[in-house]
């Protein structure tokens, strides 16, 4: 994780600095850091918490140039801290680092840096520590930077001035994401293109191996063999107000309300219109011949994967693995060969799905990503990509791309369906109209949601929180309890229903209050039976149905939300909206960081 940003630019560049490290928070934000090389002398502040403190400390020391790199950092090695902050400087160099060098112990024992003071507990500095080195030997510092990297194991992306050149900076590239940006003030890098948006028109997603050379004029890249690289630069594409809260108090709820439109957007590519039906036409992917599908992903993403092995396994009748990303390359799979492995990411950049990614496609295994943050890594790599369209997510807690992922898998799975002949083109017809209700059906469900304000309030002070359902409602109650317990900080698990008699029954009490995801259909009278069994030990149930639940089929029910009536094939994508107000409103009275909960961050490039 951790934002890096390099900026050369004719102005001064603090503030630019600044408003790219104010975009790149979401990548960690326990310390942050600046370095701006001012006549020939490097100035540098970094300090321990938000990009705020940075922001107080240097309103008290100012300092600014024309070249300068900033850091917000996630802390890996070494305790957020003033010293562990980057960037890490000597005399004649200074650097900010994303991604993790995994042989910097040996590195620190090796020859080259014996005799250098490290002031950090970071495995960053040895970077640091190796350049010193080399430009003591006489060596450029293109060769330096060279030589350096040649001996990194791990990732990086880093950006890197030097005290005795006023106006470069040095960009490297290996495993952790680094964009390039230009307009007509100057040159950029950066972790992400949301953070040059400012400081670009154009930009270009450096590769492994790369090392770039910018200043105000100019920008050079070389590939892993030393040679000058020619990159194609794109349109920046970036909508300014995508990356601001709006009215909205902070980037979570605004998310949340761009639910039907993350969801409209995305079931908008795959809808002929012409005919009526569900179908994928820009990939080109032999769906006849797969035989099994895996599903690949982390954190929220995964947890659209299991409601996706829903959708697969009903609609198209094709088995469905679902794995977290970080377990599935260490278990060494089994996979078939005609099998499909498809990795769902919004940020396109985490490394543990696209470390399994990367095993796939090594085993020579046909791979598709979905994924919400255009030209990423895992966009990139795999064979085929279809992406959310789901616009810029800024809130830690990962909302509208979840539902944005669902309506592809869904889309999909009708899709495949539909090539295999399990769906005939009549009822693809039929859920292609269901699918045209989900924005309509997701805002009325806003709407309806702001009541869940009050059952925040009444819940704020419990042990812990239970979300238990059945069927794709299952693993939307994992998706519940990741988003309330990671914002609200209160311990909650998600459970199939049907489970709670094997154990967690014993949990019970009246401070641990069970929200209940009950849509109607096969399964309802079911998880009522679970939810009695419930009451029965003394348990508060909030339930989550819709409107045509009988009263009596929530007898002695603690609160009862209701839903407008939806179709069952886009029930799971209008019962998330429920399931991320309740979350957010808990944390909003508890006065917590809904936009950057404690110890974690969005982009997790980090294994
Ligand atoms: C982090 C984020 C989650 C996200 C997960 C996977 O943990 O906080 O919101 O679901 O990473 O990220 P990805 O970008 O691959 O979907």
């Amino acid at each position: 994780m951790c934002g890096i940003i390099g900026i050369a630019s004719k102005e001064n560049v603090s503030s630019n600095i600044i408003n790219a490290l104010r975009k790149l928070e979401y990548r960690g934000y326990d310390s942050a850091g600046i370095a701006i090389n001012t006549a020939k002398k490097i100035n540098q502040r970094k300090v321990k918490g938000k990009l705020d403190n940075l922001i107080y400390a240097l309103q008290k020391d100012q300092f600014d140039g024309n070249t300068g790199i900033g850091h917000t950092r996630w802390a890996t090695h070494g305790e957020p801290s003033d010293k562990n902050a980057h960037p890490h400087s000597s005399t004649s160099v200074s650097l900010v680092h994303n991604g993790i060098i995994e042989n910097a112990a040996e590195l620190k024992k090796s020859e080259e840096v014996k005799d250098y003071h490290f002031e950090s507990d970071t495995d960053s500095e040895v970077i640091t520590a190796l350049l010193t080195f080399y430009l003591k030997e006489g060596l450029s510092h293109l060769e330096s930077v060279q030589k350096t990297i040649s001996s990194l194991e791990g990732s990086y992306a880093l950006a890197i001035i030097f005290s005795d050149s006023e106006d470069t900076i040095y960009g490297a590239k290996n495993g952790s994401p680094l964009v390039a940006g230009t307009n007509g003030v100057g040159n950029s890098i950066g972790s992400d293109s949301i953070a040059l948006s400012s400081v670009a028109n154009k930009v270009c997603y450096l590769e492994d191996g790369d090392i770039t050379v910018l200043n105000k004029e100019s920008i050079e890249i070389y590939n892993l063999e030393g040679e000058r690289a020619n990159r194609e630069f794109v349109e920046i594409g970036i909508n300014e107000s995508e990356v601001s809260k709006g009215p909205y108090k902070h980037f979570m709820e605004k998310e949340i309300h761009e639910h039907p439109h993350a969801v409209g957007e995305t079931f908008r590519q795959f809808i002929d219109y012409d005919k009526g039906t569900i179908t994928i036409s820009n990939i080109n992917l032999n769906f006849d011949k797969i035989s099994k599908i895996y599903l690949i992903a982390c954190g929220t993403a995964y947890y659209s994967c299991l409601v996706g092995k829903y959708y697969f396994e009903q609609y198209a009748r094709t088995p469905v693995e679902c794995d977290m990303a970080s377990e599935f390359r260490y278990r060494d799979p089994v996979i078939d060969p005609n099998a499909l492995c498809i990795f769902v990411s919004q940020s396109g950049e985490t490394a543990d799905t696209k470390a399994a990614l990367d095993y796939c496609r090594k085993q020579k295994i046909q791979t598709l990503s979905i994924v919400n943050v255009k030209n990423s890594s895992i966009a990139r790599d795999s064979d085929h990509c279809i992406y959310t369209k789901a616009g810029a997510e800024i809130g830690v807690a990962s909302t509208k791309a979840f539902t944005a992922q669902l309506s592809v898998l869904l889309s999909l799975s009708i899709h495949l369906a539909s090539e295999k002949k399990f769906v005939s083109v009549e009822e693809n017809i039929k859920l292609c109209k269901e699918i045209m209700q989900a924005p309509l059906l997701l805002e009325q469900a806003i709407e309806r949601s702001y009541s869940l304000k009050d059952t925040a309030k009444a819940i704020i002070n419990a042990k812990g929180v239970m979300y238990l359902g059945r069927g794709t409602a299952f693993p939307l109650a994992l998706e519940g309890a990741l988003k309330f317990k990671e914002i609200s900080y209160i311990h909650a698990e998600g459970y199939p229903a049907g489970e709670m008699k094997h154990g967690p029954l014993a949990l019970i009490e009246k401070d641990l209050p069970v929200v209940c995801i009950v849509p109607p259909g096969p399964l309802f009278h079911k998880t009522i039976s679970n939810i009695q069994e419930v009451i029965a030990r003394g348990g508060k149930i909030l339930m989550i149905t819709d409107d045509e639940t009988l009263e009596s089929n929530s007898e002695n029910i603690w609160e009862v939300f209701r839903l407008p009536k939806c179709p069952k094939s886009i029930e799971a994508i209008v019962y998330s909206v429920p399931i991320h107000m309740l979350a957010y409103y808990t944390a909003v009275e508890l006065g917590n960081d809904v936009d950057q909960p404690r110890n974690l961050a969005k982009s997790v490039t980090v294994e």
